[in-house]
């Protein structure tokens, strides 16, 4: 196992849609564990998708222990996830990433979905998630298909972002665990 490097704003392969997996080898087995382990190295990491790694995979881990009312939750990990059915209601709440450091914004998304995923033996899983652990599936998935948070906040905030991004982007900020070079 290792820990892998964060590819932050600006990365290219953050921008771009994951492949689907075609078998779960051992390879991709491996992929996981990395994933996890980099995930747990950085402060308060509760979901990484594959392409924040480097690697172009429609995969993404979640582990929410860390968080109070969630510590019974196991870690779970969806390979080529879908979002089948979204909410009509709406909620707002504040947003971190890994490949956005030091950086919050206020998001809206929807309150509740479906989601289908190959487990890791290959079985299709279907489960309906609601509130913090939808919204980190959501966030999650997003990354899969090359969006970010500024992609989903509206203008305004995403003006107040820009300077921010641009530090990101040259590096000009502290992070407490390994980001990639630019
Ligand atoms: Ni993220």
């Amino acid at each position: 196992m290792s820990v892998l490097p964060i590819t932050v704003y600006g990365d290219r392969i953050l921008r771009e849609k994951t492949k689907p997996v075609e078998k779960v080898n051992d390879e991709v087995i491996e992929n996981i564990r990395d994933m996890f382990e980099t995930m747990r190295n950085a402060q308060n990491g509760i979901g990484l998708a594959a392409n924040q790694v480097g690697l172009d995979k429609s995969i993404f881990v979640i582990d929410l222990s860390i968080i109070e009312e969630y510590e019974k939750i196991k870690p779970v990990v969806m390979i080529n996830p879908e979002i089948i059915s979204e909410s009509d209601e709406l909620i707002n709440m504040e947003e971190g990433c890994l490949s956005l450091p030091n950086m919050r914004a206020d998001v809206i998304r929807p309150e509740s979905i479906r989601v289908r995923y190959l487990d890791t033996d290959e079985n299709i899983q279907e489960i309906d998630v609601d509130d913090f652990y939808a919204r980190v599936i959501l966030h999650e998935y997003d990354h899969l298909i090359g969006k970010m948070i500024p992609d989903r906040v509206v203008s305004e905030i995403k003006k107040k972002l820009q300077k921010d991004l641009l530090r990101i982007m040259k590096r000009e900020i502290e992070v407490p665990y390994p980001i990639t070079e630019r």
